[in-house]
């Protein structure tokens, strides 16, 4: 059986499972194809970029596999992020399982993710949701990056999370544990839109093109607006912590 085939089949094992509690018939308005639940003034238009205002988005699937949706998402989000704004891949297939004896002395891979995430002027996470929580491969690499204490690279950080399930919820429930870890992070979250796409194996076709239009207007309209949110922050930052 395809790959594709397969999320179809399990698609319908996890709409099974969620069928209590979200009937087909009453899908909840704010996952996506639909729209978000609060409408924000965003538009298609592309913000305006200065040469020297350009910005470098790191962006961070929480998925290892070849196939994978939201690595796909992620690649998606490179060819719509505004002119001036480059968007950066960083692949967590080599960073190791987190041991608080070895973060004295981190490993060279975690060194190079730190840097990465320090010369970021944001970060976007594409997360999965695993049993209704973040993927332990995303988890593993935002602790590895936080610490040893007083060292955590992703304070002050804008952020920006997107989503993409083969399940009817799009991965709300992990994105809301991620943007609960990213408190004690010190991020500044985007609040909206939010992106949480369901149903993937419809809106990908088998070579994991985004093929959905609505899907990739409503990345558009939330990339656009985190360039905004991204000056917002830097225009207004003082440092809270180190
Ligand atoms: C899943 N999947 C899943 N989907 C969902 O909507 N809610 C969930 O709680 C879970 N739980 C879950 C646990 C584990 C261990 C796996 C492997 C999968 C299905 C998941 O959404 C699907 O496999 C996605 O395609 C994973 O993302 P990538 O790898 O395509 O980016």
């Amino acid at each position: 059986m395809s790959t594709h085939a397969t999320d179809k089949k399990l698609e319908a094992t996890i709409d099974t499972t969620l069928a209590d509690t979200f009937p087909a018939s009453d899908p909840p308005a704010w996952t996506l194809g639909r729209e978000p639940h609060v409408q924000t003034e965003t538009t298609h238009e592309v913000p305006q970029n200065d040469e020297d205002t350009r910005l470098t988005i790191l962006g961070i699937a929480g998925s290892l596999r070849r196939a994978s949706y939201n690595r796909a998402l992620l690649r998606v989000t490179q060819q719509l992020v505004p002119a001036n704004v480059t968007l950066d891949i960083f692949d967590l297939a080599g960073i190791p399982l987190f041991n608080q004896d070895e973060e004295e002395r981190l490993p060279p891979t975690v060194v190079e993710f730190k840097t990465r995430i320090r010369a970021a002027d944001a970060i976007l996470f594409a997360t999965p949701e695993y049993n209704y929580s973040i993927p332990g491969v995303l988890k593993n690499a935002i602790d590895w990056a936080s610490r040893p204490p007083g060292d955590n690279a992703w304070s002050g950080k804008p952020v920006a999370v997107i989503g993409a399930s083969i399940g009817r919820l799009g991965t709300a429930r992990a994105q809301y544990h991620l943007r609960q870890v990213f408190i004690t992070l010190n991020m500044y979250a985007l609040n909206q839109p939010e992106a949480m796409i369901s149903n993937a194996s419809d809106l990908f076709d088998a070579e994991r093109n985004l093929t959905d239009k609505k899907t990739r207007d409503h990345v558009q309209r939330l990339l656009n607006q985190f360039v905004l949110w991204i000056r917002q922050v830097q225009d207004k930052q003082t440092p809270i912590r180190k």
